[in-house]
């Protein structure tokens, strides 16, 4: 029975043989086919950044790269707003030791602690000493770790003190100087035409200690001295910083709930029309100056107050692009952060945007300045910006000082003991970790 099945087999394959060969070939056509398309599919770049910043990226400079490099994808990954936030997830995939992202996008306090992780490709011989001078050298700096560069700037970013120039203009006021002139014309413009005075970010989170250093450079203070490592959270001048704060809020210039308020919900208190005085960064004049805005064409901006006798504060923020050492990617990546930085796609991400550049050319290119009158003024800004302390143990340091001062803040401590603790702590991380 068997046999015969054999035989009925075999005369079939000895009928077909041409059927045989052709579906051989067929399958290996197809085989060959896919295995091609395979090979053709384009390298995804996964990056991930705060759900303010994938908006215009999505739409702007992602879209062009990817119209010009057909054979790369950028995956925008939309984090949470705050930037620790974005950070700790960064920094969970990496001890994680399989990181999805390919590009990191980082925020100019992190680059020294991720170098030191060994998370990120030393980028320093690719870049040439003229090409890395046409960016802000601050910018640089924050990229820059025991003399290598481990991030490129995409932008800047500067701190400063947005006012309504039509209210003060009608009350017949210059914008403020000092910190008691901000908290009289509040308080003139309070009883007249607005609910608040002055906006600041004091949610527990990196946004508070942005904002703080500004005041205590105001004051004349510091928190961590880069050279020395001295720290200065318990001086008289960081005391005093905090009792501004706090008076704000004492005097109803600043509303209760300013302790736990982020970027996004000062700035839209502001753009509604409720508060004369607003700290933040520049991505807010475009928003604030927009066609349906309610402040269009009414508002000025200024570094920000200070003590008599003291300069404004201005906190350098900002952001660049480094790679994964896990990725499988290099040289996709670094064909991404070239085209990112160079000068083209910046002035195009700016105009769209409103970004601080990281290229000095661009704060006066008569485009963008055309489109942003302020710019030159920024440039000097940026210039004398201070940085947060770029040192390896940041993320702790910082943790430290928005712990206790949103403790001193919000009426959990009193300044001083708050202070002393958070100074002791921040002189035990620095002493562990020499
Ligand atoms: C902005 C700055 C960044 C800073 C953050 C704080 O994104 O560019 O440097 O850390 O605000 O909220």
């Amino acid at each position: 029975m068997r046999s015969k099945q054999l035989g009925r087999r075999q005369a079939f394959l000895k009928r077909n043989r041409l059927l045989v060969f052709w579906i051989a070939v067929l399958v290996s056509i197809t085989l060959l086919f896919i295995a091609r398309s395979l090979a053709q599919q384009p390298v995804t770049l996964n990056l991930l950044m705060t759900a303010p910043d994938a908006q215009p990226w999505q739409q702007g400079i992602v879209k062009d790269f990817e119209t010009e490099n057909p054979g790369i994808r950028i995956n925008v990954l939309e984090g949470p707003n705050a930037t620790n936030l974005i950070e700790d997830l960064y920094t969970s995939a990496f001890l994680l030791g399989d990181s999805p992202y390919d590009l990191i996008n980082m925020d100019v306090i992190w680059a020294s602690k991720f170098a030191a992780a060994g998370w990120l490709l030393d980028l320093s011989d690719q870049v040439t000493p003229e090409e890395l001078a046409a960016f802000s050298p601050k910018d640089v700096e924050g990229g820059r770790y025991e003399g290598r560069l481990y991030r490129l700037p995409i932008r800047s970013d500067v701190g400063m003190l947005y006012y309504r120039s039509d209210l003060l203009e009608a009350a017949g006021f210059e914008p403020p100087e000092t910190f008691s002139d901000l908290i009289k014309i509040s308080q003139v413009l309070q009883q007249q035409k607005t609910n608040w005075g002055y906006l600041w970010q004091g949610r527990q989170y990196e946004g508070l200690v942005a904002m703080f250093v500004e005041v205590l450079e105001g004051y004349g203070g510091f928190w961590v001295n880069q050279d020395t490592l001295e720290v200065g959270l318990d001086r008289l001048e960081t005391l005093q910083a905090i009792a501004f704060l706090r008076d704000t809020i004492k005097q109803g210039i600043s509303p209760p709930g300013v302790t736990t308020y982020q970027e996004e919900e000062t700035r839209r208190l502001f753009q509604s029309g409720q508060a004369a005085f607003l700290r933040s960064w520049p991505y807010v004049w475009p928003l604030a100056n927009a066609d349906t805005s309610p402040l269009k064409g009414k508002i000025g901006i200024k570094p920000m107050v200070h003590a008599p006798g003291q300069t404004g504060g201005a906190c350098l923020g900002g952001w660049g692009l480094g790679i994964a050492k896990s990725t499988r990617h290099p040289e996709a990546a670094w064909k991404a952060i070239q085209y990112f930085t160079s000068k083209e796609a910046q002035r195009r991400f700016i105009l769209q945007a409103g970004y601080v550049p990281s290229r000095r050319e661009l704060f006066t290119d008569p485009e963008i300045v055309a489109k942003y009158p302020h710019f030159p003024q920024l440039l000097e800004v940026v210039q004398k910006a201070v940085l947060r302390p770029p040192i390896a143990q940041y993320a702790q340091a910082s943790d430290i000082l928005q712990r206790y001062l949103s403790a001193a803040l919000s009426n959990r401590m009193s300044p001083e003991r708050a202070m002393k603790a958070a100074a002791q702590e921040t002189r035990r991380l620095l002493e562990t970790n020499d």
